[in-house]
């Protein structure tokens, strides 16, 4: 693999060449370059950059799968059920999810996982699920749900500002006279920036991401019949995410324009836009609702119990570790839906052609 700094030298001669570069086509080099961007290696896990919720604990997956059941269910049955996960990482998740269903479903379900990168897909083949590099490579399904966790942060993201005096700008990487990669503000580079960014207020910035409605239409090209349960950081009630973060090694950079490739660039979601979105094209929205929520909805408290009586049964029969052991695995667990944290994260859910009145179980209740 390619040095980051070869990528950074690429950009800086795309930019000679092609003068400024909007900040979704830098963020899309950075996390994307297929040698050297940030995604070109897996970068998720406990001694990685940073760890998601399925790499905190296999109780997410466990949760999830009792959702995708309920899916399932919701649908009549049917004897064959595509679960398709969007932006799939090293297929944590995916396993986590086969893993907890009963044998009698694990028969009639089969498993697509989608990733843009190459080495995530390696991961994939090595866990024998199906993959896809694009959602829009799978083919239509006719029953059966799309499930992604941490995909939309990172769809690159466009950078508006607007101006006292009323009109947007657009915030785009050009080189300064010592051919160091900085901001400059020009023209929107599309129209669409100027719809999506319609209600922001003087002296306001945003990111927005007409790239992440594009994955809500790709959802509802291909679900016949079925639900998405999509999770993210975000914002919802109309904030918006006002600038882009680094992340590396645990912590957040503010700087994401040195050595890019080195670290993940992510900006949080606009649920607002993405609810808006998939009601216009006629799905049913469900949320977003915290991940606090859904997961206790879903039974993390049942979870938790079994492990506390586990944890005082060890203590009693004197098993040290085996106690040592359940409560540590309480401790992530409980991470999922700690405030401050993961628990804050979003969970919005979608319905093609179904039932709008079944409200689906991580949807339902006042657990907030
Ligand atoms: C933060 S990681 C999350 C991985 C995994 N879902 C997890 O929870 O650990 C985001 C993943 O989405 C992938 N990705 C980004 N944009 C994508 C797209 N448009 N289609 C498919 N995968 C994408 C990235 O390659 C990366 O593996």
């Amino acid at each position: 693999m390619d040095e980051p700094e070869s990528l950074e030298r690429r950009v800086v001669e795309r930019i000679r060449r092609d003068g400024p570069m909007t900040f979704a086509a830098y963020m899309d080099a950075a996390l994307y370059d297929e040698s050297s961007g940030y995604y070109a290696r897996l970068p998720i896990g406990e001694s990685e950059d940073f760890a998601t919720s399925p790499h905190v604990s296999p109780v997410f997956g466990e949760l999830v799968a009792t959702q995708v059941k309920e899916f399932w269910q919701f649908l009549g049955e049917p004897a064959s059920f595509e679960i398709v996960e969007a932006g799939a990482g090293d297929g944590t998740l995916a396993v986590q999810i086969l893993g907890a269903m009963e044998p009698a479903m694990a028969d009639i379900i089969s498993y697509t996982a989608v990733d843009r990168s190459q080495a995530a897909r390696n991961a994939l083949r090595r866990n024998g699920i199906r993959i896809a590099a694009a959602l829009g490579e799978v083919a239509p399904v006719e029953a059966g749900c799309v499930v992604a966790n941490e995909l939309l942060d990172n769809v690159p993201a466009h950078w508006v500002r607007r101006e006292a005096n009323g009109p947007l700008q657009e915030r785009y990487v050009d080189l300064d006279t010592s051919s160091t990669l900085s901001f400059v503000d020009r023209e929107l580079s599309m129209p669409q920036l100027g719809l999506l960014a319609a209600s922001l207020p003087p002296g306001a910035e945003s990111l927005v991401r007409p790239a992440a409605l594009e994955v809500i239409e790709e959802i509802a090209r291909v679900l016949g019949r079925g639900y998405a349960w999509i999770v993210d950081y975000g914002f919802t009630g109309g904030a918006t995410a006002e600038r882009p973060y680094g992340y590396r090694a645990h912590r957040l950079e503010e700087d994401v324009l040195a050595a890019p490739g080195s670290r993940d660039i992510t900006a949080g979601v606009d649920f607002d836009a993405l609810a808006r979105h998939a009601r216009h094209l006629g799905l049913v929205v469900w949320g977003p609702v915290t991940q606090r929520h859904a997961l206790r909805s879903l039974g993390w408290a049942t979870i938790d119990r079994v492990r506390r009586e586990a944890q005082a049964a060890a203590i009693g029969a004197r098993q040290g570790i085996t106690a040592l052991r359940a409560y540590s695995d309480r401790g992530r667990a409980a991470q999922l839906i700690a405030s401050g944290g993961l628990g804050d994260f979003l969970v919005l859910g979608l319905g093609v052609n179904v039932d709008p009145t079944r409200v689906p179980q991580s949807m339902r209740g006042d657990l907030s």
